[in-house]
């Protein structure tokens, strides 16, 4: 194969060749004298990114399942209420990670496509009387449907019903990506991971914890091993990890916080709007709809596409793989089939995205779906193009 295949799912993301480049490194000892000297600034710089000052942001050889984990082994005691809505599968594996510690599930059992109910987790938490319930779960961006939630609703929810408990907050597929206010939005456990904003590799489970999770978490009995918050404090506190840590992955984390901040955190944020208005755009011209059921809803990192009926939306993910070299994320578990999902986060322009959306018209246009040719990247085209900065061009004597 010549050139590059595309990668459009919704994580692991492209890597930048900076990022790439930075990781070409020799292995190193994690114990050096000057190895603080490299990581000290690497823990105050990844709480830029979560806007925390108060907080703490620890950082495991892990995926971002471990940190799930790490909030719930934490925080939490055997038989501890949590309260989750789910409305996708990793809102849904979330809350069965928490059956599986022993904790009394009290599920909102949302419609696919929609996001994060504040009302009804306000609604719930006020029938709370005696505060069984210990964490708040939400998911920011459910990546299997292309839906953001409002956090600061569901933070408000708490508040108004004068809730003590913990907000944990999945930011797996937002962090670095969609803006994220941790301590505005009073999160305790907000849980990310390298392979999508981050740009990375997969391999590193980035959560950022609140003093009142730090609390909760002295007297928390779920037992914890390799995600103990007090060992990581213990030696992150000079530098150092309680184990070895992915030094490699380290140095691409460098390189990717050095560049989200090049650009301007903002800067980065309104990058991926305006790339997901383009592929918004794209969709629309194509005559298909969003999984996700209302604009207010809308992912700025990950469009899941509706099929038409009587269409598999596996055929056109096989299509555009082995036809035009465009990997598209599949559909999850109750959306198999019936949706394909585009993936515009991490070390993406403009021209890639068009690369994608040309992939998926193809591959659409290939296995029947009635979308007329250069329509969906022609919209998309017209939006980046209304969009771009204006040039003042000179004239040719
Ligand atoms: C929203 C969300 N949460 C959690 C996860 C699980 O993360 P990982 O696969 O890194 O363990 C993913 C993975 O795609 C995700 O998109």
């Amino acid at each position: 194969m010549s050139g590059f295949h595309g990668l459009f799912i919704p994580g692991p993301t492209n890597l930048p060749f900076r990022v790439r480049q930075a990781m070409d490194v020799p292995l190193e000892d994690h114990r050096a004298p000057d190895f603080p000297a490299f990581t000290l600034p690497l823990f105050q710089d990844l709480k830029k990114v979560f806007k925390t000052e108060k907080g703490q942001v620890f950082v495991f050889p892990s995926s971002g399942t471990g940190g799930w984990e790490s909030a719930i082994a934490n925080t939490l005691s055997p038989g501890d209420g949590v309260l989750v809505s789910v409305f996708g599968q990793f809102s849904h594996l979330w809350a069965d990670m928490c059956r599986r510690f022993g904790l009394a599930v009290d599920v909102i059992d949302t419609e696919w496509g929609e996001g994060a109910p504040a009302e009804e987790y306000q609604r719930r938490l006020e029938a709370d009387k005696a505060h069984k319930i210990k964490a708040v779960l939400v998911c920011h961006n459910e990546t299997a449907t292309g839906v953001t939630s409002d956090v600061a609703a569901v933070r408000k929810a708490l508040d108004a019903a004068k809730h003590p408990a913990l907000l944990f907050v999945d930011g797996v597929s937002s962090i670095a990506s969609i803006d994220f206010r941790m301590d505005e939005w009073g999160a305790d456990v907000v849980v990310s991971g390298s392979q999508k904003g981050f740009m990375l590799p997969p391999g590193l489970a980035i959560v950022g914890v609140s003093q009142k999770a730090l609390e909760a978490h002295k007297t928390a009995r779920l037992p914890r091993c390799f995600f103990d918050y007090s060992d990581m404090i213990k030696t992150n506190k000079d530098g150092y990890f309680p184990y070895t840590p992915a030094t490699t992955l380290l140095h691409g984390l460098r390189a990717s916080l050095d560049m989200l901040f090049a650009e301007g955190l903002e800067n980065v944020f309104k990058r991926h709007r305006r790339l997901a208005d383009a592929v918004r755009r794209g969709v629309a011209a194509w005559g298909l709809t969003l999984c996700a059921k209302d604009p207010k809803w809308y992912s700025d990192t990950v469009s899941a596409v509706c099929v038409p009926k009587n269409f598999n939306s596996d055929d056109v993910i096989k299509t555009a793989y082995h036809r035009y070299q465009v990997s598209l994320g599949t559909g999850l578990s109750k959306v198999a089939g019936r949706v394909f999902r585009i993936g515009h986060l991490g070390h993406v322009n403009e021209i890639m995205v068009l690369q994608g959306l040309a992939g998926a018209e193809m591959a659409l246009r290939d296995v029947g779906v009635p979308v007329e040719a250069g329509s969906g990247v022609g919209a998309a085209e017209e939006h980046i193009r209304a969009t771009a900065p204006k040039l003042k061009l000179g004239k040719v004597a």
